[in-house]
């Protein structure tokens, strides 16, 4: 049985968890190089995906390991600069294990794109005309992207609002893209582009900005996790997190950095795969804003048991083909290592790994405050600085957290008393 849960993943050597990785993906001798070596988008390639390129960048990609969604494991990988972030994802995935992992669903990957009209005289008169023209505006949306439809995608309906602005009166068009296994952001855009002169026709109006909106409401994913109590650390621990979630419930300032924790996740996975960031942040504020007051992408509450039963939703303007998720040598490779098939599994995915993020910070500031998980990698940090190598690092470590004193110096007197004593 292909599983991701791999105890003692984290004390392996960064060869041996790559040997791990190739056996579970099926990964190619070249696939396992790639990663290995640093510097694998090329400087030609780079060249070809942005402009005035003199260089790259990079960050470290982890794994996740232990999730387990719908019934499948998937190891998970992750791109980000901040320590903790994944084991605190691998770990929250361990605890939910015990009842079964996360259980995520999705919409199907329908986009928004807007259309602005300007100087329509009689709004209501326009919304009407443009919603009985609507098969039309479909069928010139459509024949911009052949493929797209033939794929079972493309554009599916027509909307329209009318908003009053600083600027006055103006309409708001919306056509519904379903863009299957790709973000879709340049498909929307030509759609919108190309169905403008129609829709300035009949409605009598200016189309000014057409472009695709970031707010995906209709491009949800769902996870779900039961953790049981004793899993985490008793009824006191479940009370203890269900306070802190009180607190973002009710404070713009909590909330932000609770909303923060759980895009730590969304994100990593997202830079991992080549996928555009900015929008997933941009749809998923926008979205927990939704109802006017700020409130957090995830709810938590206590079941009959006592288990500390979490849920997530947002929106996941995600895709596993074209942009960068093709291009990037590094994300092709994170693709196949998450083997997921569709652009709405990715996003489930993500979901899922929002939701361990966000249930692991608020039980590591419930039960001893962020600083001391951060404190052990950081220890780690300084023994590898100082000489220690192999399990002597975690010697020297154990010792610096013990002391409450992580510092070079110190760490340097307890590796030379360790080889002192052999
Ligand atoms: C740090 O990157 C994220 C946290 O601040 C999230 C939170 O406070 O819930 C730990």
């Amino acid at each position: 049985m292909r599983t991701s849960r791999i105890p003692g993943f984290y004390k392996l050597s960064v060869d041996e968890r790559l040997e791990r990785v190739k056996e579970f993906a099926g990964l190619t001798d070249e696939e396992v190089e790639l990663l290995r070596r640093t510097g694998a988008l090329e400087i030609e390639q780079a060249n070809r995906m942005v402009e005035n390129v003199v260089g790259t960048t990079e960050l470290p990609l982890g794994i996740a390991t232990n999730f387990l969604i719908n019934g499948r494991d998937y190891l998970v990988p992750m791109a980000i600069e901040e320590p903790s972030v994944i084991a605190a994802a691998s770990n929250a995935a361990k605890m939910a294990r015990e009842r079964g992992g996360f259980q995520a669903e999705s919409t199907d990957p329908i986009m928004i794109g807007q259309i602005q009209l300007l100087g329509v005289r009689d709004p209501y008169k326009a919304e009407e005309v443009i919603l009985s023209n609507k098969e039309e505006i479909i069928k010139i949306a459509n024949e911009q992207d052949p493929l797209l439809a033939k794929l079972g995608g493309g554009a599916r309906d027509v909307e329209v609002r009318i908003l009053d602005s600083p600027a006055g009166r103006m309409i708001v068009v919306h056509l519904l893209v379903d863009t299957r296994d790709a973000m879709g952001a340049n498909i929307v855009n030509t759609m919108v582009e190309a169905v403008s002169p129609f829709i300035e026709r009949i409605a009598g109006g200016d189309a000014h900005f057409r472009i695709v909106s970031n707010l995906a409401t209709r491009r949800l994913a769902r996870a779900r996790a039961v953790f049981a109590k004793e899993a985490i650390g008793g009824e006191e621990v479940v009370d203890g997190i269900l306070q802190g979630y009180a607190f973002a419930v009710a404070d713009p300032y909590r909330c932000a950095t609770h909303n923060k924790g759980v895009m730590n996740g969304v994100v990593a996975v997202a830079l991992a795969t080549g996928n555009d960031s900015r929008a997933l942040e941009a749809g998923a504020h926008a979205y927990a804003a939704r109802s006017g007051r700020y409130q957090p992408l995830t709810r938590w509450e206590k079941n009959e048991d006592g288990d500390l039963v979490g849920e997530i939703e947002l929106p996941v303007a995600v895709g596993i083909i074209g942009g960068a998720t093709g291009a990037h040598p590094v994300a092709k490779v994170s693709l196949k290592i998450l083997g997921v098939k569709t652009a709405r599994e990715l996003g489930e995915v993500m979901a899922a790994v929002g939701l361990a993020q966000n249930f692991a910070a608020m039980r590591a500031i419930a039960v001893e405050g962020i600083q001391r998980g951060h404190m052990k990698l950081h220890a780690r940090n300084i023994a590898a600085m100082v000489g220690a190598r192999g399990e002597t690092i975690d010697r020297v470590a154990e010792q610096l957290v013990r002391e409450g004193r992580i510092r070079a110096d110190r760490a340097k007197e307890i590796l030379e008393e360790l080889q002192r004593r052999g």
